[in-house]
């Protein structure tokens, strides 16, 4: 079906030919949900826990009878869950496989930007890259996946992402279910589009023509898997949610709309649990729920329409106007009990007070920052080491966007003028920014400085990222002037 979008905000007369229809009734939750295994580290002779990815193209089954290209890590799609403790020094070795180069990032990991597995940091097929950092950050639910120059998209569709859950004392000692796979559960959410014979559809994939929001599939994926169920044998279970799609907004909730818990945001424990029944994850959010069950029941975790403003032909392009079952949920018929979800969960990090008086200020037009094109040569902003800055960014186009930024964590001051609703309280790395919406962010950058390798902020649609809406920073150290120091002014190595 086609819609001729009529001409909105910044733009006109795009023709949007995938309406991702509803899903509702027509999946029979025939797969059980895979959960990408734990990869156990080794732990070097020094203490360091040594992490091995190896990249690779390989077959899924994701329609009955057909098979699938996929691309994965250490699998033939997506790849195993990475976990480490606050304190821990770690590595990663990363074998790029694959018959292109690529790259792998952490996304929400505090590390050095050398690390950072960006843009600036390609792995040339054959090759093995070997990060290693100290973990230095609260308990999260952090991810990876490819990051190359104009190949994100493409990447990540074809199967690479993967899980970075970090750990600590504070959250151990909480009465949160914490059995990985058993009573806590990742939930990677992504949408494909599949021909009849189960190849990857990539029409629309990248921006341009019909394509403004890049690809909007009808097939979601959980965890890579098909039409699947999870059986449940506890009363509380934790769910792990990442939007891992190239472009469509989740608002995830349960088809009989019980309320659930929200405890963690993209950066970590929230400071209480928030009762909620419906929660918006823009791609490369993450949010952690905790959900109770009745013995025997079953219930459809679904994605719905997402409440974002604007006009509908806009909200449809975000994925907002479809609905979609997500995954069937089987509780046994009898439950372990569970302790109960304690009232209070960590001492939050405060909102910081800025460091640098004047806020930076930066436009999402319909596919750039301030009509700028991501260039690998251009530094667009200078911070200091563990600085506090405000940036504000007002998407003035027509399209939905969201923002991300890399080495750093910022907290929420404001969404078009108003505190920012609870569920966007807390420390996060992504944010949505529907047209015409504005948000005000107290950003905390790291301490690490490196004037010659940046760190990257952009949409997370993965299509405008390719297209170009992405811009580069670096930290200078707490003591330098916040500018691009004199021998970095021309191009940047
Ligand atoms: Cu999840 Cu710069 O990316
Ligand atoms: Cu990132
Ligand atoms: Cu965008």
């Amino acid at each position: 079906t086609g819609l001729l979008v009529a001409p909105a905000a910044g733009f006109a007369g795009y023709l949007w030919a995938e309406s991702g229809r509803s899903n509702v009734g027509t999946l029979s939750f025939r797969n059980r949900l895979p959960i990408p295994p734990l990869l156990p580290p080794v732990v070097d002779a020094d203490g360091r826990k040594r992490f091995r990815l190896t990249l690779a193209e390989g077959r899924t089954e994701l329609l009955p009878g057909t098979g699938t290209t996929t691309w994965g890590a250490n699998g033939p799609i997506l790849g195993p869950t990475l976990r480490a403790r606050r304190g821990d020094r770690v590595a990663v070795d990363v074998t790029n496989n694959l018959p292109e180069s690529t790259s792998v990032h952490w996304h929400g990991m505090h590390l050095p930007a050398v690390m950072d597995g960006g843009p600036h940091q390609p792995i040339e097929p054959g090759r093995t890259w070997q990060p290693y950092w100290t973990v230095e950050q609260r308990a999260a639910t952090l991810w990876y996946h490819p990051h190359l120059h104009q190949r994100t998209a493409a990447h990540v569709y074809r199967g690479v992402a993967g899980l970075f859950l970090v750990d600590d004392d504070e959250t151990d000692a909480l009465p949160l279910p914490r059995r990985y796979g058993v009573d806590d559960i990742p939930l990677i959410l992504q949408d494909r589009k599949l021909h009849d014979d189960g190849s990857l559809d990539e029409s629309g994939m990248q921006f341009g023509g019909f394509s403004v929001t890049g690809l909007l599939g009808d097939r979601i994926l959980v965890n890579g898997g098909y039409d699947p169920y999870l059986e449940v044998g506890d009363e509380l279970v934790r769910f792990r949610l990442l939007n891992g799609a190239n472009a469509r907004v989740f608002s995830v909730g349960f088809a009989d709309d019980r309320e659930f818990s929200l405890v963690a945001t993209d950066a970590g424990l929230r400071d209480t649990p928030l009762p909620l029944r419906r929660l918006m994850l823009s791609p490369g959010e993450r949010a952690e729920i905790v959900v109770r069950f009745r013995p025997g029941e079953e219930v459809l975790l679904r994605g719905f329409p997402a409440p974002m403003g604007g006009n509908v032909l806009i909200r449809r392009m975000a994925g907002g106007a479809d609905t979609f079952d997500l995954l069937k949920i089987v509780a046994a018929s009898t439950l372990r009990p569970s302790p109960a979800l304690p009232s209070r969960l960590a001492a939050a990090p405060p909102v910081p007070a800025p460091t640098r008086a004047e806020p930076y200020r930066m436009t999402m037009g319909d596919f750039r920052f301030d009509e700028r094109v991501m260039d690998l040569t251009r530094i667009d902003r200078v911070v200091r080491a563990g600085s506090v800055e405000i940036w504000e960014i007002g998407n003035t186009g027509g399209i939905p966007h969201n923002f991300h930024l890399h080495g750093a964590a910022f907290h929420l001051l404001d969404v078009a003028g108003r505190p920012p609703a609870p569920h966007l309280t807390g420390e996060k790395d992504t944010v949505y920014v529907p047209p015409g919406g504005r948000v005000r962010l107290a950003v905390r950058f790291l301490a690490h400085s490196d004037v010659r390798r940046p760190y990257m902020f952009h949409c997370h649609l993965l299509a405008h990222e390719d297209a170009g809406m992405m811009g580069q920073f670096i930290t200078v150290s707490a003591r330098d002037e916040p500018q691009v120091p004199a021998d970095l002014a021309g191009p940047h190595p």
